[in-house]
């Protein structure tokens, strides 16, 4: 069965890749490698033995997607990664944001209507949510105005895919909201590749546990949390990825309820950014260099997730500890080095 990966080479695509692989899927990717190398599909090969279709295409080129589709008439089912996804960068260029996140989005859809395409995978994000009023966050929970056009990138998507829906019943969507995916392959042989000085934390603690970095500044040590530190929840990378298999499965088999479903992918558990710092100190048997500054704009105090209706409805379950997904971040850190 052929599943086309968009954003395949990306970290959480890649890692999707590898479990698809390993259940018998053919994958097709397309990733435009504008973040992102193709030496992830060396790692990928290295892993499962077996090759994926590669093509080089940005989903931006209309066109491009149209003959794309022409060509690979037998794809079942598609997981839609791609997609930009710093938030900062996001709050400097809107315009890139939406051409690069909602364009691309429409361009996939208009074709898998018109193919008669099925199953879509679409990755979402907690962000949605914004600063939830109760904790842990269902997907009942309301949508909050987006705090960044990134934000906003992710509830139009879902607006896009939901109403897509209402009207072609034949599609059949899920869209998952994701924590905080962190980690890498337990082989070591694909994880997060940051381009320039990264953004989020776990990768700014590997480099700077590695010597790339000096130090990490820890954003904030006063909020209303245990610690004082913000509260997220960590999600290994592999299993966020499993999720999508067995989504997409779900779709396959005819197993959805509605057309159009949204599920939660957290650990359920919070941490506060010293305890992640902690857990890596304990796996790393390392001292991290960190100092406390102030809190960085836009963060929101706490985010973990309610996974009740994933581990219920999807029968899927994070099994990784927060410590065992740090030891494989930084495993992959020394191997990157
Ligand atoms: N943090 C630091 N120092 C750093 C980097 C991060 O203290 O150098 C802290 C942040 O303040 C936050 C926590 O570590 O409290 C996690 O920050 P990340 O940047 O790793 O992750 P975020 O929760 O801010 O962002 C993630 C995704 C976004 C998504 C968002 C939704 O990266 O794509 O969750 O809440 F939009």
């Amino acid at each position: 069965m052929k599943i086309l990966v968009t954003g395949g080479l990306g970290f959480i695509g890649s890692h999707t890749v590898v479990e698809l692989q390993n259940k018998g899927y053919q994958v097709v990717i397309i990733d435009n490698l504008s973040n992102a190398s193709l030496e992830v599909l060396k790692g990928i090969v290295a892993i499962t033995g077996k090759s994926p279709i590669f093509e080089k295409l940005d989903l931006k080129n209309k066109s491009a997607v149209q003959a794309f589709f022409k060509a690979h008439q037998d794809i079942q089912g598609v997981i839609h990664f791609a997609a930009s996804k710093a938030v900062g960068e996001s709050v400097d260029n809107p315009l890139m944001y939406y051409e690069n996140n909602i364009n691309t989005l429409v361009y996939v859809l208009q074709e898998l209507i018109k193919l008669k395409v099925s199953n879509f995978i679409f990755s979402s994000s907690c962000t949605v949510y914004g600063q939830a009023d109760t904790m842990p966050i269902a997907e009942t929970a309301p949508i909050k105005p987006a705090e960044s056009p990134y934000g906003n990138t992710k509830q139009i998507g879902e607006e896009i895919i939901k109403d897509t829906c209402k009207v072609n019943a034949q599609l059949n969507s899920i869209a998952l909201r994701y924590f905080n995916p962190i980690g890498a392959h337990q082989s070591a042989k694909i994880g997060e590749l940051p381009i320039g000085v990264p953004q989020n934390l776990i990768p700014y603690i590997t480099q700077t546990a590695i010597g790339k970095r000096e130090q990490l500044s820890v954003f904030g040590d006063d909020y209303p949390t245990s610690d004082g530190t913000c509260v997220r929840d960590y999600i290994h990378v592999v299993d966020l990825a499993k999720a999508h298999v067995i989504a997409l499965q779900r779709l396959l088999e005819s197993k959805n309820a509605t057309n159009f479903e949204v599920f939660n992918l957290g650990t359920g558990k919070g941490s506060t950014v010293l305890e992640v710092i902690k857990a890596f100190e304990k796996v790393s048997n390392t001292k991290l260099n960190y100092k406390i500054v102030d809190r960085r704009p836009g963060d929101v105090i706490s985010a973990y997730a309610d996974t009740t209706k994933a581990n219920t409805v999807l029968g899927w379950k994070a099994q990784s500890t927060l410590e065992q997904a740090m030891l494989s971040a930084w495993k992959w850190q020394k191997v990157i080095n």
